[in-house]
This record gives structure tokens, sequence and C-alpha cells, in this order.
């Protein structure tokens, strides 16, 4: 007799590690900020390589930026994003607290202050392959950009449950900037 099995998810190379180093964070119950920088350190020793993701996943599409969502629990959800060469987000905040790194390509992060009726550009920082960082709301207004000529993946973690619809962001900005 022929015994065939389809897992519904591919194997995750290095990510149960993650989760569980991630697990041992959240449940310490800091504030959302100093959460975002002891998962953020976690990331940095336990990040995984592209082949997190299939080749398939890795491909992106060229009409958006494509969000694989790894895992979701209570506390935290860990998400990918493929950016093809030019694909840019708008600029937003976040639902939760967020840990993100790098695992391929250079992403450029704008930095973006709320002044009410307009924006102010605060700071520009180039990620590159392994970089990590973390951040909460709020004060978490930013664009990210692909502006290299290879695809980037990103790894983020959320400190939210986005197994409904997978949407971390919290508002779009349509400010003018001065
Ligand atoms: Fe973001």
């Amino acid at each position: 007799m022929n015994h065939t099995t389809y897992p519904k998810q591919p194997v995750r190379t290095g990510l149960p590690e993650l989760l569980d180093g991630i697990r041992e964070q959240t449940s310490r119950d800091l504030d959302p900020r100093r959460t975002a920088l002891a998962v953020a350190d976690v990331l940095r020793e336990r990040m995984p390589g592209v082949e997190l993701l299939t080749e398939q996943e890795r491909i992106g599409d060229a009409d958006e930026l494509v969000s694989h969502v790894l895992h979701t629990e209570a506390t935290f959800s860990v998400k990918a994003v493929v950016w093809q060469p030019g694909q840019i987000t708008p600029i937003h905040d976040h639902v939760a607290w967020c840990a993100f790194g790098v695992l391929q390509g250079i992403e450029y992060e704008t930095l973006y202050r709320d002044n009410g009726d307009h924006l102010t550009e605060i700071g520009r920082v180039e990620n590159g392959v392994g970089e990590v960082s973390g951040f909460a709301p709020p004060g978490d207004i930013h664009r990210v950009h692909n502006t290299g000529d290879v695809t980037a993946i990103s790894l983020h973690i959320y400190g939210a449950d986005l197994s409904a619809d997978g949407v971390s962001i919290r508002r779009e900005y349509d400010l003018p900037i001065r």
C-alpha cells in the first residue's frame, strides 16, 4: 500500500528554535519597547537563512509586496516579506511592537514624526543582511523601500495575533512632508 502525506506547511528550518526564544521573552511581561528589543536580540542570535522560505516563496511578485505569515499565536506573529527591486510601502505605523531582520538584500527605511497636519523626516537607516532592530508604538512611523537591484527578504515579528488577516499596519499616512 502506498502512503503519501502532503504537509500543509513546508519545513521551516530554524523557525521552531526562533519561536521558542521569542516565547521566552514575550512571557516575561516586559513593556512593549523592552519586549521588542529582547525579541530583536533573540532574532539576532537565531536568525534563519533564506531557506526558511521555499524557492517559490522567495520570488515575490512584480505587482506588489508579498507577505508570508509563517506563524501566529495569541501574543505574537512571524511574517516574512519579499521585496522586489523598487518596491516600497506606504508611510505607516504598526498595530504592536515589532522586531525585524534582513535575510537577503538591503532595505532602506525612512523615519517620520507626526506633527498633526504634516510629517517631518527624522532619520534614514540602511538595513543589510543580518541587521536587526526593534521598535514599539508610538513614534514608529516609517516607510521601507528596496532601492537595491536584488530582491530583499525580511523577517518581522509583531506583538499581535495576525491570524485574522495578516495586517500589521495600524494607519497609513498621507500627509505632506516638510
Ligand atoms: Fe513597518
